[in-house]
């Protein structure tokens, strides 16, 4: 299998969406606008992680394509619950690429205590060879759900997805923590924006 070949237009749409989704962020910072996009990243899963996954799935590899929905993988963070809601429903409302899925593991948060919002979308890349339709995964989280989820991919990695049960019923207490702050941070969001706009102001007029 020719890795490059297979995940060059993987690696043209990741740039193509970071550009698109941090433009969204700049367009509300040039309206004055609180952003409900605090900052964007993008990767292409590393091809010892897509052939893992084919593994433990039982992927043929002509079928990896198909069936492994985050080659090309998108992140979005944002401040609060809220603004992954209207994130979302601003991805609904592009007519750049086709929202095929959506996991809401915010309603339903997994066992491990994860939380996030999935979208899968259909993306279209021109290639020198015509349209190339993928498939592309958006997760969309508040800064906690993020933080409580980099440190437990890390944990997972050290520990080969095998977490010891003390520091995994430690993890659930941390994801309830990490959902208490985001509740906590909702409720003064007003009071925590009217601040955010007054310091801006100030630093603009400097
Ligand atoms: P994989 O979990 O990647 O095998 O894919 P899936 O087809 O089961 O989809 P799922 O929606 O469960 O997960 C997609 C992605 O969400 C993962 O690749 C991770 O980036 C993230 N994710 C899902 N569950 C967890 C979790 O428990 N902890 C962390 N840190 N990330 C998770
Ligand atoms: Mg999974």
């Amino acid at each position: 299998m020719n890795w490059e070949i297979l995940l060059a237009p993987y690696r043209q749409a990741v740039n193509e969406l970071k550009v698109k989704l941090k433009g969204m962020r700049s367009q509300f910072e040039h309206e004055s606008q609180h952003s409900p996009i605090e900052f964007v990243t993008g990767r292409v899963k590393p091809i010892r992680s897509i052939m893992e996954k084919a593994n433990r799935k039982n992927i043929p590899s002509n079928q990896i394509e198909n069936e492994i929905q985050d080659i090309a993988g998108l992140r979005v963070v944002c401040q609060f619950v809220g603004d992954i809601y209207s994130v979302v429903d601003m991805l609904k409302h592009r007519n750049d690429f086709n929202i095929i899925e959506e996991k809401d593991y915010i309603t339903r948060k997994k066992e491990s205590g994860y939380r996030s919002y999935h979208v899968i979308i259909e993306y279209p890349v021109e290639t020198i060879h015509g349209e190339k339709k993928l498939t592309a995964e958006i997760q969309i989280r508040t800064l906690a759900m993020n933080f409580w989820a980099t440190n437990e991919h890390s944990l997972n990695y050290k520990y080969s997805g095998q977490i010891p049960r003390n520091i995994e019923s430690r993890l659930r207490r941390a994801a309830e923590a990490a959902f208490q702050l985001d509740e906590e941070m909702s409720k003064i969001r007003s009071e925590i924006q009217e601040a955010q706009r007054i310091f801006k102001k100030k630093q603009d007029t400097n």
